[in-house]
Formats: structure tokens, sequence, C-alpha cells
């Protein structure tokens, strides 16, 4: 099974720690890729963590994760209650997938409430902050661990 892991986010999460702080939180995204990354090594897990605004993108590094990846966290932001493609594409992957969102989507607009991609999810973290990354983390840990 793959050690390596994809840490995925959607568009406007570039602007972590300076857009609406009060729900999201003061931590920049490269905080959280640090880590993600210390806590990934000590649970022998490689990462490669992404950011995009472009949907495509986003699909692009599903696709690539299909062939290297044992699992995926994504965050996908706005894109999560509206993009078909994202699920179709996550559809394609055959490990753990992860989704997490900062804040507790289902506490806020209505728009919110729905997610694509919980079709396909096998877990999801809201409300846990910026937390909710490292702790999808430590699942797939656990569930890419080999068979003792
Ligand atoms: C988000 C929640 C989404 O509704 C929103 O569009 C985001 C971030 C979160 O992390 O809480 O951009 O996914």
């Amino acid at each position: 099974m793959s050690r390596l892991i994809y840490i995925l986010n959607g568009p406007n999460l570039n602007l972590l720690g300076k857009r609406q702080p009060h729900i999201y939180g003061h931590e920049t995204l490269a905080d959280v890729e640090a880590e993600c990354r210390t806590l990934a090594r000590q649970h022998n897990l490689e990462v490669r963590f992404h950011q995009s605004n472009r949907e495509y993108e986003l699909i692009d590094w599903i696709h690539e994760a299909r062939e290297t990846a044992g699992g995926i966290i994504i965050n996908p932001a706005a894109f999560t209650h509206t993009s078909v493609a994202l699920l179709d594409a996550l559809n394609t992957f055959e490990g753990p997938v992860i989704e997490v969102h900062i804040s507790q989507v289902h506490k806020r607009e209505a728009f919110r409430h729905h997610s694509y991609v919980s079709h396909r999810s096998d877990a999801v973290m809201a409300g846990f902050g910026t937390q909710g990354y490292t702790l999808a983390v430590l699942r797939l840990a656990k569930l890419l661990k080999p068979a003792t």
C-alpha cells in the first residue's frame, strides 16, 4: 500500500489566515502544510500538498494520485457545494478519501450543508479548525498501516 498521501485544497484557501479569520482562524496554509508534514513524517507517510483556485488543477492532482497515492485528504472549499466534476474524479480513486472543512459547515448558510464530495468521502471533518487536517493525517496513517 502506498505511503504517499495527497492533501488538496480548493479555492481561496491560499488566503487562509487573512480570510475571515473569525471563521477560518489565523493559521496560514503554509502553517497547516508544515504541521501535516511533521506529523506525516512521524508516521512514515510522504505528503504532496497542493492548493488551487482552479477546479481542473484539483482534478488533475486526483488523477495523478490514482497512480501514486494511498489516500487523499481534500478541502474542496466552495467546490464542495458545486462540483460534480470533483466527485467524479474522486470516484476514480480507490484509496481512502477524507474531506476536511475548517468551519462547521452545517452551522452556516444552507447552501453549505450539501456536499457533492461527501457522496464519495470515507470520513468528513468539519468544525475542528485547521486541526481537522492533522486529525485526518492521523486517520490515514492508521488506514494505510500494513496489516500485521
Ligand atoms: C470550507 C467551507 C466552505 O463552505 C467554504 O466555501 C470554504 C472553506 C471550510 O474549510 O470550512 O471555502 O471548505
